[in-house]
Formats: C-alpha cells, structure tokens, sequence
C-alpha cells in the first residue's frame, strides 16, 4: 500500500446522513480522484457531532473504504464542518503607511486587526478570508505588496465556529486515528467543487442543500461576500412525507427519492404509488400529486428561508451568474424550477468539476463538499501562512485563498 504523500490530499466530508472520504492527487494542471469512500451516519444531528462513538466507526468504515479503492494508506485529512453554529461575517481593518511601501508586516498587521470583533469565550475564528485590500483609494487589490500609499486598509469575510463543534469534529477523527490537516467551512469546499470562476465574478450563490443542513456561500467580483448555514435540508423533506403519508422514516426516504418531486405537473396516467408500512389507516396507495404537494410545501420553505438571507445580506440584487444548487437534495425533481420561481433568478444543478480518474464515481451533488475538501486541501496547502494571534487548539489559522 502506498503511503499518503504530499502530492495527495484526503476530504473527510462529516455530513449528517453520510460521511464521505475522497481521496486526490495533484498533477500539473488537474486533481485526479484515486478512491472514495462512504458510510451511513447517525452520529449527528443538522452537522454537530450527537455520538462520538457512532460518527468514529463511521469514518472508519469511509476510510477504510476509500483506502481499499486508492491503495493509499490514509493517515491525514481535511475535514469539512457545518452546523447552525457557524457565523460568517464581514470585517474591515486599516494600518497607516505614511507614503511608504507595504511590507509583509503591515499586511499581517491590518489582517490582524479585521479580526477585532467581540467573540464570545465559546467561539473561534475558523477562516480569514481576504475580499480586497485598499491602498488609499485604490480598491479591489488582491496584493498589496510593494505597492506605496498613505494607508492600507483590508476587508475580509471572517468565519467562527462553536468551539465545541470543531472539538467533537477533531476528536472524533482522532479516535479513528486520523490526523486533521485542516478543518474548513463546508460551504467553502463546496463552492470550490461546483462553481465557475466566470459565476463567481458576475456574482453568484452557491446553496448546498444536505440532510440536516442548506449552507450557502455568496461570491461577486471573484470573492466571498457571504455565508449562511440554514437548519433545514432533506430530513425535513423526509419527516414531513412520513407524517403526511403515516409511513416510517425509512419508507418516506424511499417514496422522496423513488417518487418524489416538488414542482410540476404529474404526467397523466402516472400509477398511485404504494405504501408498504402505513400505519393507522387502510388506504395503501397515495397520489403523486399528494407526494408532490408535501415536498412542495417544506421546499418553498427552504428557498423562502434563502431568498430572505440573501435579500438581508444586500448581495441578491448583484447575482447575475444566479444560483448554484447541490448537496444531495438538489436530485429532487423540481428544485431548480421552485428555486427559479422563488429566488427570481437562473438555476442549476452543480456537480464537481476540475477533477479526473474516478471522476464517473464522484461527479454526483452529495459528493461535491467531498470532492471540494480536497480541492481546498491542496490550495490552502499552497498559500502562504501568516501568524496571528488566535492559534486555535493546533490547528493553524491561514489567510485563505478557497476562491481563487
Ligand atoms: N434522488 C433524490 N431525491 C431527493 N432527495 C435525495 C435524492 N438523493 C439524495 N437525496 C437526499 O439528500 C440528502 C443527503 O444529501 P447529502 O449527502 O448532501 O447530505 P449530508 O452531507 O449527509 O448532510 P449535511 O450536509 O446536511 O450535513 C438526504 O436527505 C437524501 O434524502
Ligand atoms: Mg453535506
């Protein structure tokens, strides 16, 4: 077996219905997908860690699964996180130049102070994201060095986290005897698999719709602008039609993804579709227009929810490249056109690209946080470390380039 070197990386995507690691290896000019593995979880609840021991025999079970498929012996990982604890926010900082050049340590200077936001004893800075430095009134530069002015000024995207979160994350991969690399917001990853660097400069958002989770990620002008994590995805779906429909959970998840859709019209002729587990009532059979009314209801919802955060934001009127969705919820028949009607915007369905090899096994929307943690590995792997302050638990704290 060969061993895991620095031309490979490994995303471990911790989602709340499955966990996925995949494994890739740098070329000149592409990322090829040598393995992957997956298992079922139930170790979570909407993306904060509920059973330790459950989630590490489940990651077990995925490495293992994408060591056996790559030949590599995996040792170190990239982990994704999103729980409804996660807060992006917006931060500026300025240091005086007095006419001379930008150095390195004013650069480290100004990042250090966008960072002077109130944070409770409980949160930590996960990502600092540059959005654009300023050099007197010159906006929308990526590299101030070298460059002279009288002041120098930075606005980044700031992501924190529910210390606990990343902890349990960490810890659980500890105990599956991994080694965390990194820990990145999911979104981020996500966006990084899906999106073109075209949508990301006419301005776009990218919406991950999982199981517990929406995450969504906002670019324009090629940067980060805003992020959100929604506690609504393809459980509520699930629940929903098991309590519409009196069928257990499980049954309601075949009917979602066998017969569902949640937008559009039922072809005529379309047989009534059987119930194996009904409980309390006799009828066994239901109309898909009744599958498709419930589904249609909890969907609005979630683009409602959306639509809402973004017009909050002040970035919904600059997407013109419009709405990226994925996750596996985005697979039910009928998201793109709801989100259309609801967002007021273009739509479509994001799957990764950028990649090779096992590229067939992958290029599914639940496997793009997946795919993006290891397209995020290798580029945070690339970009420059500045130190800062806020060193969180061993985990070093990067100005982060996911976008580029
Ligand atoms: N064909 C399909 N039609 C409808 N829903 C689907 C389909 N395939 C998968 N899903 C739903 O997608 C969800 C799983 O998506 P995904 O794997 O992206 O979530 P996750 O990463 O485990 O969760 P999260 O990101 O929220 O923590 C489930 O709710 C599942 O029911
Ligand atoms: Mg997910």
């Amino acid at each position: 077996m060969q061993h895991a070197n620095e031309n490979i990386v490994v995303g471990l995507d911790i989602g709340t219905s499955k966990i996925c690691a995949v494994v890739g290896r740098q070329h000149n000019d592409h990322i090829e997908i040598l393995g992957i593995g997956q298992s079922r979880t139930s170790g979570l609840r909407k993306g904060f860690v509920i059973n330790i021991e459950s989630t590490v025999k489940s990651i077990r079970k995925a490495i293992e699964g994408a060591e056996l498929i790559s030949g590599c012996s995996i040792k170190n990982v990239v982990v994704g996180i999103a729980d409804r604890f996660m807060h992006g926010q917006n931060s500026n900082g300025m240091v005086t130049l007095k006419g001379r050049e930008v150095t390195k340590n004013d650069v480290q200077r100004v990042i250090d102070l966008t960072q002077a936001v109130p944070l409770l004893a409980d949160r930590r800075m996960l990502h600092v994201i540059p959005q654009e430095f300023i050099v007197d009134s010159y906006d929308g530069i990526e590299n101030p060095l070298g460059i002279s002015g009288e002041r120098l000024e930075a606005r980044v995207h700031l992501v924190t986290a529910a210390s606990a979160s990343v902890a349990n994350i960490v810890k659980a991969c500890g105990q599956a005897e991994l080694v965390v690399d990194e820990v990145i917001f999911q979104p981020l990853a996500s966006a990084q698999a899906v999106l073109m660097p075209e949508e990301r400069d006419l301005g776009v958002v990218m919406i991950d719709i999982g199981s517990g989770t929406t995450d969504i990620a906002t670019f324009r002008r090629g940067t980060l602008r805003h992020t959100s994590v929604i506690p609504v995805a393809g459980n509520h779906l699930t629940s929903d039609l098991a309590v519409g429909l009196r069928v257990t959970t499980s049954e309601a998840e075949q009917v979602k993804c066998i017969h569902g859709c949640c937008q559009g019209d039922i072809m005529d002729g379309e047989p009534p579709v059987e119930l194996l587990t009904t409980i309390g009532v006799r009828n066994r059979f239901v109309s898909r227009d009744s599958i498709r009314n419930i589904l249609y209801c909890r969907a609005n919802e979630i683009f409602t929810i959306i639509n809402r955060e973004l017009t909050c934001s002040g970035f919904k009127s600059n997407l013109a490249a419009g709405a990226v969705i994925t996750g596996g919820s985005s697979r039910l028949p009928g998201m793109v056109k709801l989100a259309e009607m609801v967002l007021n915007m273009p739509v479509r369905v994001g799957e990764p690209r950028h990649i090779s090899g096992l590229a067939d096994s992958v290029c599914l929307p639940q496997f793009s946080t997946g795919v993006g943690l290891v397209l995020s590995g290798f580029k945070v792997k690339h970009t420059p470390e500045i130190q800062t302050e806020t060193l969180f638990d061993k985990l070093r704290l990067r100005i982060n380039c996911l976008w580029g």
